[in-house]
């Protein structure tokens, strides 16, 4: 084992072969507590020797070997005397670019296949599945590819065959080089992870150390290095990023830290005094409310279209919170809730340089009009991270296993004009299936659920009377990275309870509806 005290130097360096799945890969490693970092596949080898990696992946991607024009691994990195793993793509690569062979197979597979270990290897050795009944200790994987690796560089031995690919699995263990030709990232190969945290950890030698615990005392300490005695601005959502960088903020700094929450009118029921009572009343953390409700409301009358609605609480919540920033003396920093994923998207399309930082969507144009410097504390988590370091905190669970709001909030799920009553009904019909959702227990495993505002009438019949008043639509969505997603299936009784609540506790609801589409085509959010 490498023994090292900050856990990010001697980690993994996946590097990017265009996969889907390239981001599931950096999660794997994570959750073996791990550090890794996502580079493009052609980025400059000086940057591999800076990252100073126990060992690489390569991962998969869309295009072929058999073309001369596509993305080949660095030379320099098969001298490099660091362990690789080659993953789809980066199998056929590292075989081509060693002296293999890589055919164009007769036909694609897609799915499960079943692959049988012909030689140990410390990759999979005593690893299998049984699950269903095999008697052949061979594991179930799930595989993606065109091509094959029909022969083998010299040093080389298959490890694991398959119907359709006779060299699933490959290893030089001299080398330390392995290449599957499998997904082992993806939850349906069933001892991915495991193999994964063979080559991590075995292979590589790299120790546990990116626990909760570390992350946290290596953001202290980076923070209290970087600001020093200045004053920090945090503009503070009440979702999990801004919550956990608040927390970690007033951990890091104390009263140098200013966190600034913007009722913009735009907030789901009970919203604004929750968070006040969790940061201020018993974290005591240092927030100014600014109560903008009437100045949005204002703004966006006769405003019909998403985008323009957009723009414009985008464009209050800059004037908004730079009146406010500009009031705290000694103001030096905007803290960020940046997360990892939205470095590496906006990093993405680019195959070299170093990283851009996308500027938040909900504070974007902030940094340069105030003159503050970004403090992006956040910027190597994941979700999931962001999650735990929550936890570690101690922050309540129904912060840290919030559903994502969208920066313009409820102005989104009022669908054309955004009004009072509107906005009204729409809290009341929300809060009452966000509720019932939480007491089915299915609130967790759900990835966003809201309730939609359609400003439209139907008629029904309440009593005695016929009602003629607005619909509501529920929406649930299952997604692992809200890119794509599909309509939960929640139970209809569950349905029907949060339904007939609605029509009967909400005034002016006279239909309730379930929205069914997947994204795509449809987006999560209605506007
Ligand atoms: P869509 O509707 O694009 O949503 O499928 C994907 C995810 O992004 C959230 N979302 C937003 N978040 N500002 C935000 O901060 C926005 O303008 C915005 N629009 C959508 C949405 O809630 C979902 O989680």
């Amino acid at each position: 084992m490498i023994v090292e005290t900050d856990p990010r130097r001697q980690g993994i360096l996946i590097l990017d072969f265009g996969s889907q799945y390239t981001q599931l890969i950096a999660r794997c490693v994570r959750e073996s507590q791990v550090y890794c970092e996502i580079l493009p596949y052609d980025a400059p080898f000086a940057e591999v020797e800076d990252f100073d990696p126990a060992g690489l992946i390569l991962s998969g991607g869309p295009a072929t070997v058999t073309e001369l024009s596509t993305p080949r691994a660095e030379p320099k990195l098969f001298e490099f005397g660091r362990p690789i793993l080659g993953i789809c793509y980066g199998m056929q690569t590292m075989a081509a670019q060693l002296g293999g062979e890589v055919e164009n197979a007769h036909h694609r597979e897609y799915g499960f296949a079943r692959v049988i270990q012909s030689h140990r290897s410390v990759l999979m050795d005593g690893l299998f599945d049984d699950g269903d009944g095999h008697s052949d200790s061979g594991l179930d994987v799930w595989m993606s590819h065109g091509d094959r690796v029909i022969r083998l560089p010299e040093g080389f031995n298959p490890i694991a065959v398959s119907e359709n690919a006779p060299l699933a699995a490959i290893a030089d263990e001299k080398r330390r080089f392995y290449g599957l030709q499998f997904h082992p990232e993806v939850t349906h190969t069933s001892q991915g992870r495991a193999i994964l945290s063979r080559f991590i950890h075995r292979v590589c030698g790299c120790a546990p150390n990116w626990t909760p615990e570390n992350i946290i005392d290596g953001i202290l300490e980076n923070v209290r290095s970087k600001v020093g005695s200045d004053q920090v601005v945090l503009g503070l959502s009440g979702g999990v990023d801004s919550s956990v960088l608040a927390v970690l903020l007033q951990r890091a700094i104390g009263d140098q830290l200013t966190c600034i929450f913007v009722d913009n009118g735009l907030l789901r029921l009970g919203e604004a005094e929750q968070v006040l009572d969790t940061f201020s009343s018993q974290l005591g953390i240092h927030i100014v409310l600014v109560d903008a409700a009437e100045r949005f409301l204002a703004g966006l009358k006769g405003i019909l279209d998403p985008e323009e609605k957009r723009k414009a609480i985008g464009r209050m919540f800059v004037d908004v919170f730079q009146e406010q920033a500009s009031e705290i003396e000694r103001a030096r920093w905007l803290a960020q809730g940046t997360i990892y994923p939205d470095v590496i998207e906006s990093a993405g399309g680019r195959s070299t340089n170093a990283k851009v930082i996308k500027s938040h969507h909900n504070v974007g144009g902030l940094p340069e009009s105030l003159h503050l410097q970004l403090l992006e504390p956040l910027n190597e988590l994941f979700k999931d991270e962001v999650r735990s370091v929550g936890r570690e905190l101690g922050l309540p669970e129904e912060v840290v296993d919030r559903h994502p709001f969208p920066g313009p909030g409820l102005g989104v799920r009022v669908l054309g004009e955004v009004r009072s009553e509107y906005l009204q009904i729409l809290r009341q019909a929300d809060a009452i299936y966000l509720e019932e959702l939480r007491q089915s227990g299915l609130y967790e495993s759900t990835s966003q659920a809201f309730a939609v505002f359609l400003p439209v009438k139907s008629v029904g019949v309440v009593g005695d009377d016929r009602a003629y008043e607005y619909v509501v639509s529920l929406r649930a969505v299952e997604t692992i990275d809200f890119m794509t997603a599909d309509w939960k299936r929640l139970p209809y009784e569950l349905l029907a309870r949060v339904s007939s609540r609605i029509i009967n506790e909400v005034r002016g609801v006279s239909r309730v509806t379930y929205d069914i589409s997947a994204k795509p085509p449809a987006t999560i959010e209605w506007e």
